[in-house]
């Protein structure tokens, strides 16, 4: 990337950041642990709510976990609607449907009981009953929704995504192959309640990828040039409660306190990278997800490590402080000892997750191209990264990351 286009990108990012001290970024309401189902009904009758559209996890419907949360909402007297056909990656379609059902039974808010797809296709579903006459695409981008919208309240059955305390919904146009993000404070969740047992039969691959994906989020928030004191302590707090938990929820699912662990991680994980934004890990990631579809965790676990490397000498401080942050090595090492080793950290990690260290044939040469454009429209210049890159520069990236792409040396 050029001199001229780097200077830009920095002054769009400054006007962002200072226009941001306007937004209401405040936290919504928690609640955690002790958690009683009929205080939904509770909640929504405050909100002079009574029809909820409860979008719900396939999975999660089918095990009968929310059951107690489903039916304390009827007999507290709500007109419950369930919807459950919601896809991994929501797509416009998807989204459009559930919006007909809300609106053909009157409903008058939502409730997100599931992973980061239920959550943001219940964000997707907001915007679209509030502006039906417009398309999910026309809202792409920062600061576009300014109708009110109905209250969502998210009950988040995995640990990573923080759907339920940040701004932004990803959606799939499945026929244009764009996976976009809309992200406006508007679309924070007004509650997000911790309710742990609905997160004791994850399988172990989800713990992994979701947990990487608010690892990513910590990470690239805490690099990044737009944060503030909260935002650093945010991620650095997510950072340490993922180091000491992740390992242990994901060989041990049922227990609760780990469970509450890792959701408060990505719950402080999410606020941070709401307010100090992600990086060229998630550009890239939207990227291969609206064309292979590949889960977004799972991509950005596996970018992760190739987007830090890239960053280089740019990162060193921030990474020689992260791992002051979770005492990996003394702090009387140097600070380029200190980001190596985080970075050596993290390859372990993925290893000991089940994860792999590289895309192996996913990409295929012919798409990179367009993958890389894809990622640097979506980066630059929203992101605050520390180091500024180009098309060019993600190509390579791309390139290192997929096994089958490698040059010859
Ligand atoms: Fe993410």
């Amino acid at each position: 990337m050029n001199i001229f286009s780097r200077f830009g990108c920095r002054v769009y990012q400054g006007i962002m950041f200072l226009a941001a001290k306007a937004l209401d970024f405040s936290p919504r309401e928690i609640i955690s642990g002790n958690f009683a189902p009929e205080e939904l009904a509770k909640k929504l009758s405050l909100h002079h709510a009574s029809r909820p559209f409860v979008l719900i996890d396939p999975f999660i419907e089918k095990s009968g976990m929310a059951e107690p949360i489903i039916s304390s909402l009827s007999s507290e007297g709500m007109k419950v609607v369930t919807y459950s056909d919601i896809v991994p990656n929501p797509t416009v379609d998807s989204v459009e449907k559930a919006s007909d059902k809300y609106v053909a039974f009157l409903c008058d808010c939502l409730i997100a009981i599931g992973g980061g797809s239920t959550i943001d296709t219940a964000k997707a579903v907001a915007i679209k009953v509030a502006y039906p006459n417009k398309k999910l695409s026309d809202f792409k981008g920062v600061l576009k929704v300014h109708r009110k919208l109905p209250i969502l309240i998210a009950i988040p059955t995995t640990a990573g995504t923080g759907s339920e305390v940040t701004l932004a919904t990803v959606v799939v146009d499945s026929k244009k192959k764009d996976k976009f993000a809309i992200e406006d404070p508007k679309l924070i969740p007004s509650t997000a309640v911790f309710y742990p047992k609905l997160l004791s039969e994850l399988p172990p691959s989800l713990i992994a990828s979701t947990g990487m994906d608010a690892f990513t989020h910590a990470i690239e928030s805490y690099i990044g040039k737009s944060n503030v004191k909260q935002t650093k302590e945010d991620a650095l707090k997510a950072m340490v409660l993922i180091h000491r938990y992740l390992l242990k929820f994901q060989s041990e699912s049922k227990n609760e306190a780990y469970a509450l662990d890792m959701l408060e991680a990505s719950y402080l994980a999410g606020r941070a990278f709401t307010r100090a934004y992600v990086g060229y890990v998630h550009a890239l990631a939207h990227a291969l997800g609206g064309e292979y579809n590949v889960g977004h965790g799972y991509a950005n676990a596996i970018l992760l490590p190739y987007v830090l490397r890239s960053y280089g000498k740019s990162i060193e401080t921030k990474l020689a402080e992260i791992s002051d942050r979770l005492e990996l090595v003394p702090k009387s090492y140097s600070k380029d000892e200190k980001a190596r080793n985080f970075l050596a950290y993290l390859d372990n990690l993925l290893l000991k997750l089940g994860l792999p260290d590289s895309f192996d044939g996913l990409i295929k040469e012919e798409d990179v191209p367009k993958l890389a454009i894809h990622a640097s429209k979506e980066g630059n210049p929203l992101y605050p990264v520390p180091k500024e890159m180009g098309a060019r520069e993600l190509a390579e990236i791309l390139r290192k990351a997929d096994k089958s792409l490698r040059r010859p040396k």
